[in-house]
């Protein structure tokens, strides 16, 4: 039985696949229509969001499957003081697959040591979330034609952001990749991530504190909002969120090609404005991640259509 705690439980190989399948899926969705047939898929979601739970709902239906779960951990068992392992195990005698988002990094890890069915890390605090990074993934496939040879700009909160920690473990084992981060110096990219992940294999990486600068040479642009909910102080949060708002002038020396990615929710990072630049690509990025959670969900269950 597979998990998916870390993008790094999928070889390169297998992230390829799932890319493929996604882009199969969305040329011939009937074909894939009644696959998961009498299979259900429980969300288990300890913290908010929109996106990563509505689309796994949206992708396990797509597949003829159904859906259970919660949304808020208020409404659930662990507000009387269930463990995650307990929990895990019970959902296990009702669903085939499950996704889980928790606060406290390494929950869902704990989840798959005691369930009886695959886990999906939907996002675990500030450290991961390898489902957000598969759509990444199939959103520059789509855009660039490649997953080689680009320069990719991280922006904004860098140090509690865990869909840059889980996108730039996987674009490491890929070729040509050059790493900007951009942020300031207190929401730096963590010291694990360049240790464990960049400094190893001797990765091209540079942090610097100025969008405008870095622009002109990026061939993406991945913004993120600054995480309030993982700030001790709200003083930090409020002096640090508009560090950055990405807006049509500071595109004026952005390559034609570049593409701009966004995981949402953006809160003021990017103006409204950019959302009719040909470059902003954050809409279309939403759309994919059904696909992809789509083939994630098929491969977990071993469907093969
Ligand atoms: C991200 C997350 O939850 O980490 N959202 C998402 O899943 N698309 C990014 C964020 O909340 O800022």
């Amino acid at each position: 039985m597979r998990h998916l705690i870390d993008i790094t439980d999928l070889s390169v190989q297998e992230i390829d696949e799932l890319i493929a399948t996604a882009e199969d899926i969305m040329e011939h969705p009937d074909k894939y229509a009644e696959a998961c047939h009498g299979k259900k898929l429980a969300t288990l979601f300890f913290e908010p969001s929109t996106r990563t739970r509505l689309s796994f709902e949206a992708a396990m239906l797509d597949l003829g499957g159904k859906t259970l779960g919660f949304s808020d951990a208020a409404t659930s068992s662990a507000s009387k003081g269930e463990t995650v392992g307990d929990t895990v195990q019970v959902i296990s005698c009702y669903a085939d697959i499950i996704a889980m988002r928790h606060p406290k990094e390494g929950a869902p890890y704990a989840a798959a040591q005691v369930a009886r069915v695959p886990v999906i890390n939907a996002g675990d605090g500030g450290h991961n979330h390898p489902t957000q990074t598969l759509t990444d993934l199939l959103t520059i496939h789509r855009e660039r034609g490649s997953l080689e040879n680009f320069t990719i700009g991280f922006c904004g909160d860098l140090k509690f952001g865990r869909t840059v920690h889980s996108l730039v473990s996987a674009l490491s084992r890929y070729q040509g990749i050059r790493f900007v981060f951009i942020s300031p110096p207190e929401l730096r990219i963590p010291d694990y991530v360049k240790e464990n992940t960049l400094d190893p294999l001797g990765l091209p990486y540079e942090e610097v504190e100025s969008m405008e600068e870095s622009m002109p040479q990026l061939d993406i642009l991945y913004m993120t909002r600054v995480q309030k909910e993982r700030f001790f102080n709200e003083a930090d949060y409020l002096r640090l969120r508009d560090t950055y708002i990405l807006d049509p002038a500071k595109l004026q020396t952005a390559k034609p090609e570049m593409r701009i990615l966004h995981p949402l929710p953006r809160v003021n990072e990017i103006t409204v404005s950019v959302d009719k630049d040909p470059r902003a690509c954050y809409f279309k990025q939403v759309a994919n991640g059904k696909f992809v959670r789509m083939a994630l969900i098929l491969k977990l269950l071993e469907v093969r259509v």
